[in-house]
């Protein structure tokens, strides 16, 4: 991953006015030092969302979700780190570092390839409102999409017979070449050919809404019904979401998600004034597009057919919703009647009529989940064995613990059968010379949790304390990293994620509910104790410091009585 130097993120953060940035998707109201709007991360009534000018960061009263204008992107619209610091470095006109960019033969291709992608999506969606374009018009009147749809999402036409991208794009050489690289054209016995003939056309954009590849359907009968571009450097099926750059903002607004199987689906739902639709392309839901559909919200609405292809891929999206599932999550699950599809249910009921069978028919998550399992083990003593066995393993991959335990009762009810406490565990930290004392892992996290949350902290620690995690490869960098955060440093936990961009703790840690003083005393003590024991058995000590420690480990366990 790209690694920029800290004095561009500062030059980039220096050019960036957060409250700017945020105000163009949260109504901000100036109040005293701030500026206060409704958060757009938790629903509210009153204003609980604060940014602040000086300081340059926001924070939620309500949620607790705070950071610099890099988190706010990246939580807010869903891209990474490194997408975060192009976007805004962009806009302030700055151009990324070699050392960190790609390539920048890579990145001007990238850019090359993008325009033309473009350009495309324009002679597509041009010859569907020209002469040539008649059939494809015809199709998506049949559809119903009404034209002011069909432009925004820049639906076109790929006219029937070869040489139409060549016709419209020009002849040149490098030009095609490109387009055979994008996998627009491929070459045939009598030169480039057209991949996509005679079909209406979907262009497919990423999540800054640029059109990195398309989809196309077949008008009438034929195989196959669609075909997607296929997969190049930027055109990722499993990373990407039809609507998603369209309805991203609508998603938020109405607080309202549907995730449904085809671009159709997606675009009908649009016609019913419900622009809140996403597709996976075709595949089935992968867990990044899982992360992404509930970081845009906490309650989707999966819509899948009710046939047996719908409920083994509602099967699936549930199986990849697991490690990402947290308590504040309530994903439903609608099966909607044999032979039907959002499309079709819309076009006969319309919208508000859907709107109603998911209040009424959408299942929890947890009740789809026991469902299912009854559903593939059977019955009987045998197939509640073979439910608690299943259990078992989905439980394992959950990553929420208390979650996972409420999870675990609810099928050990159906069942009556005991299931393991099947604790994942957590990443494994390399151990070196710690004579045998487990380290507490969630311990060590909680304590450096609650410097990252508050660096100032670090003045409280007691001598010796650089040394605390020496043998935790996990934590140590990143504990040393915090140490040495200046007392004057405004936006330390960017410094950090600066630093360590790649981990995600540190958003994580910067953005859950701040670690009490009396919590942070309490983590203090364990550690130290746990420090203290592990030097005590490496048995290098003089005794006058094996004297100091054990009397230290006196006071510690009284303090931690008292
Ligand atoms: P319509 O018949 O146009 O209403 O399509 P649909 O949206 O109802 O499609 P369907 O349920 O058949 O498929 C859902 C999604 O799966 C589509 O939007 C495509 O993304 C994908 N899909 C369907 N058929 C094919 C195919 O033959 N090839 C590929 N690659 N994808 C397909
Ligand atoms: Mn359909």
């Amino acid at each position: 991953m790209a690694h920029f130097p800290s004095s561009f993120l500062d030059e980039v953060l220096s050019r960036t006015d957060i409250v700017e940035l945020i105000a163009h998707h949260v109504q901000l109201k100036k109040s005293g030092n701030n500026f206060m709007g409704l958060c757009p991360f938790h629903h509210e009534k009153s204003p609980s969302f604060s940014v602040s000018a000086d300081k340059q960061l926001f924070y939620c009263f309500g949620c607790g979700k705070g950071g610099g204008a890099f988190q706010f992107l990246m939580d807010h619209d869903g891209y990474s780190f490194p997408e975060v610091v192009e976007y805004l470095a962009e806009k302030a006109g700055l151009t990324v570092p070699q050392s960190a960019a790609p390539d920048a033969d890579e990145q001007a291709k990238r850019k090359r390839a993008l325009d033309l992608l473009d350009r495309v999506t324009e002679a597509f969606a041009k010859v569907l409102v020209a002469e040539e374009g008649l059939a494809g018009r015809d199709y998506f009147h049949r559809r119903k999409l009404p034209d002011d749809l069909i432009r925004k999402y820049r639906l076109g036409f790929a006219p029937p017979g070869y040489g139409f991208l060549a016709r419209s794009m020009g002849r040149d050489e490098r030009v095609l070449a490109q387009l055979e690289a994008v996998g627009l054209l491929f070459k045939g016995e009598r030169g480039y050919a057209d991949r996509f003939r005679g079909r209406v056309i979907f262009p497919i954009r990423d999540r800054r809404g640029q059109v990195v590849g398309f989809g196309g359907r077949i008008l009438d009968q034929g195989e196959p019904k669609y075909l997607n571009s296929p997969e190049t450097p930027f055109f990722h099926k499993s990373d990407l979401l039809y609507g998603f750059s369209e309805h991203r903002d609508e998603i938020r607004k109405r607080k309202l998600l549907l995730v449904v199987e085809g671009y159709m689906d997606v675009l009908a739902l649009a016609a019913h004034d419900l622009p809140v639709g996403l597709a996976p392309l075709g595949t089935a839901i992968g867990e990044r597009q899982v992360r992404e559909i509930l970081r845009l919200n906490d309650a989707p609405v999966f819509c899948f057919d009710g046939d047996r292809a719908g409920k083994q891929a509602s099967w699936r999206a549930l199986e990849r919703m697991l490690p990402v599932l947290d308590a504040e999550h309530g994903p439903r699950f609608l099966y909607l009647p044999e032979g039907e599809d959002p499309d079709s249910l819309l076009q006969r009921e319309g919208g508000a009529a859907f709107i109603q069978r998911i209040e009424n028919e959408a299942k929890p998550v947890l009740k789809t989940w026991i469902d299912g399992l009854l559903n593939l083990a059977g019955r009987g003593p045998e197939g509640r064995a073979r439910m608690a066995k299943k259990a078992d393993a989905m439980l394992a991959t959950m990553k929420d613990d208390y979650l996972r335990q409420a999870w675990r009762l609810e099928a050990e009810n159906v069942t009556k059968l005991h299931l393991k406490d099947a604790v994942k565990p957590r990443k494994a930290t390399p151990r070196r010379g710690i004579g045998g004392i487990a380290p507490d892992a969630k311990l060590r996290e909680d304590f450096v949790a609650a410097l990252v949350q508050n660096p100032a902290r670090v003045q409280a620690l007691p001598a010796g304390a650089e040394q605390f995690f020496l043998d935790d490869d996990g934590l140590n960098q990143l504990y040393t990293r915090v140490l040495h955060i200046s007392a004057d440093d405004k936006h330390p936990i960017q410094t950090l994620i600066n630093a360590f961009p790649e981990d995600e703790r540190i958003p994580r840690w910067a953005t859950q509910a701040e670690t009490t003083d009396d919590e942070f005393c309490g983590l203090l003590l364990a550690i130290e104790q746990e420090n203290i024991k592990r030097r005590l058995r490496q048995g290098d000590l003089s005794t006058e410091e094996i004297t100091r420690l054990k009397r230290r480990e006196i006071e510690i366990n009284r303090q931690r009585r008292g």
